[in-house]
């Protein structure tokens, strides 16, 4: 075994869903610069909703979608910084839920918006020793919980939502590169028992290290795996803002294509995103068995990350 199959995907997004002129309602902001500054038009915000239970409704279509194999379930990764509990894990509740038994390793992995490709490439590290089992991969976020609906430079980014991926051992090319640096000034949230715990954030310096980071990313993975861009299909990045992968895009001339969006309708859903846009995108029936794409992510932390895999 070398790489890893996705066999099966789902996501879920909150019914409430705030468009721009909501936003607008709440903060000093309006729909055009929302727009143009971000390209989000609307976001799913939970009500009767958790992180859990976004977390067990994603995993439980994917879950569905493979004939529901819940004996053959190794170990349910959740990445994750908004649990509904510091412990109990995510994880072990949507185990629970999905009635997976107790031969399950099931814990939460935070990496904020890298958390999916970290938790996926955790999860094949798994199947290197368990080649037999599957493993649950889900990246699951309620981040209304820890944004300031008063502060307008933040509140109008962030969405809920979750996505999973059922994953197996396969035979198929696979490469993982992750980094962090320990930055805890660009983008933070403080921790339980501190005086507030909202999402705070210097945009710009997020912009910048996003644009290069991505870009680097993509270049590494090309290099170490000497192929070009003219063989992989799909590139998903961390859906955080349009601008953001205009630039990237742009730096592959021709290749603009490959570049999928679909957070404006979601926002920037953090660990959520990736998994997101991999389900929408099965869904669609355009991803297909044997194409080939290139994940990237960067977040809080900061973190950043690559992925390159055979579907
Ligand atoms: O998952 C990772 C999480 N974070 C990110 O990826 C964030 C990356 N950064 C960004 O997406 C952008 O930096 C933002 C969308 C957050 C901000 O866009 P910007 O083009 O960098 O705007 P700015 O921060 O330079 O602000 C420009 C102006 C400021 O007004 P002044 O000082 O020029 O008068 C802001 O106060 O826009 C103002 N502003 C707003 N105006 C209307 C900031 N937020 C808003 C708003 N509505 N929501």
């Amino acid at each position: 075994m070398k790489g890893i199959h996705i066999i099966s995907t789902g996501s879920a997004v909150p019914e409430t869903c705030y468009d721009n002129e909501k936003m607008s309602e709440l903060v000093e902001t309006s729909d055009e610069w929302i727009r143009t500054r971000t390209g989000i038009r609307s976001r799913h915000i939970c009500k009767e909703e958790s992180c859990v239970s976004l977390a067990v409704s994603a995993a439980g279509k994917a879950m569905e979608r493979a004939g529901n194999p819940a004996n053959r379930i190794g170990a349910v990764i959740v990445a994750t910084s908004t649990g509904d509990y510091s412990f109990p894990s995510v994880a072990c509740l949507v185990a629970k839920e999905l009635g997976l038994g107790t031969d399950v390793m099931a814990f939460d992995l935070a990496a904020a918006c890298s958390g999916f490709l970290y938790a996926m490439d955790v999860g094949r590290n798994f199947l290197l020793a368990h080649e037999d089992r599957y493993v649950l991969v889900i990246g699951a976020e309620q981040l209304s919980r820890i944004v300031d609906y008063t502060d307008r430079s933040t509140c109008i980014l962030f969405g809920d939502g979750a996505g999973a991926a059922l994953i197996e051992a396969a035979d198929t090319p696979y490469f993982h590169h992750s980094g962090c640096d320990g930055d805890a000034e660009v983008l933070s949230c403080k921790g339980v028992g501190q005086d507030e715990m909202y999402i705070h954030m210097k945009g710009n310096s997020v912009f910048k290290f996003a644009v290069s980071t991505l870009k680097e990313s993509i270049d590494r993975i090309l290099r170490e795996q000497k192929i070009s861009m003219d063989e992989i299909d799909y590139v998903i990045c961390h859906q955080a803002n349009a601008r953001i992968i205009d630039h990237v895009k742009k730096k592959y001339p021709g290749q603009e294509k490959k570049f999928y969006m679909n957070l404006e309708r979601y926002g920037n859903t953090s660990a959520a995103s990736i998994p997101m846009v991999i389900d929408e995108l099965m869904e669609l029936g355009e991803l297909k068995e044997g194409m080939k794409i290139v994940c990237v992510g960067f977040g809080a932390g900061l973190t950043w990350g690559g992925t390159f895999l055979q579907i």
